[in-house]
């Protein structure tokens, strides 16, 4: 099962990866998380990457079509994966299709969590996130069980650079200028499924199961 996560800076597309990926035991790829461990261990991808993403901005097209597919043909990736943050232009979104065309495969489902720019800003400020593991929280809906420390793996909680208030701004604009088409494109391919965003993250995870599961 080949899955992709559309939507908004901060709609939930990880969190809702991160359910998807244990419930179906399938790796959950995040772009942002590869960039940002790539940033955290100071590698020449993690300071060109920062560069762009410190603005608000996208990564170029390039490099980050070359980490995504380097990531997707490693071996735990054979039975399916759940993209999130991935594609984020038309043109990322064809080179996807057409190097799973490649090896006769394609996209199963294309599934956009909805929610309005009001929403957006009001939740970036609260998320917390663990550079080591890729867990998110957020102080007030979904708090760490000791304030800072990551519950899975203990690390240090950051606010991530990009989550300040003019920044969430430009990420809004990129998204409604250069992702938001996407939307279009998967649902000409008849694969789109939208889902209301705005309600209980488990609600969010039930009408994703329904659309998974028929
Ligand atoms: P990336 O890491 O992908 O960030 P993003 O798309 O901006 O999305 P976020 O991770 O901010 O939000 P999310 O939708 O995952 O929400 P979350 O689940 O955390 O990308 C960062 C940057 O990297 C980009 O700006 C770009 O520069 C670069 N980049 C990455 N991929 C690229 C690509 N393909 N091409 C080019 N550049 C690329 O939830 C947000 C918060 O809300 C959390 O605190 C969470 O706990 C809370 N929350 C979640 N669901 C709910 C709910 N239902 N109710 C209440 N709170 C909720
Ligand atoms: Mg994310």
């Amino acid at each position: 099962m080949k899955i992709i996560m559309l939507g908004a800076p901060g709609a939930g597309k990880g969190t809702q990866a991160k359910m998807i990926a244990e419930k179906y035991d399938i790796p959950h790829v995040s772009t942002g998380d590869i960039f940002r461990a790539n940033i955290k261990n100071g590698t020449d991808l993690g300071k060109e990457a920062k560069s762009y993403m410190d603005k608000g901005q996208l990564v170029p097209d390039e490099l980050t079509v070359r980490i995504l597919l380097d990531r997707v043909a490693k071996d735990d990736c054979k039975n399916g994966y759940v993209l999130d943050g991935f594609p984020r232009t038309i043109p990322q979104a064809e080179v996807l299709d057409a190097e799973l065309t490649k090896l006769g495969d394609k996209v199963d489902f294309a599934i956009d969590v909805d929610v309005p720019d009001e929403n957006i800003i009001r939740r970036m400020g609260g998320r917390r996130a663990c550079v080591t593991c890729g867990a998110t929280y957020h102080i007030e809906h979904v708090p760490p069980k000791k304030e800072g420390i990551c519950d899975k793996c203990g690390s240090e909680l950051i606010l991530r650079d990009d989550d300040k208030p003019e920044t969430v701004k430009n990420r809004l604009d990129v998204y409604h200028k250069q992702t938001q088409p996407l939307i279009e494109y998967y649902n000409k391919k008849n694969i789109l499924h939208t889902v209301d965003g705005t309600v209980d993250m488990k609600d969010v995870f039930d009408s994703i199961i329904k659309v998974l599961e028929g």
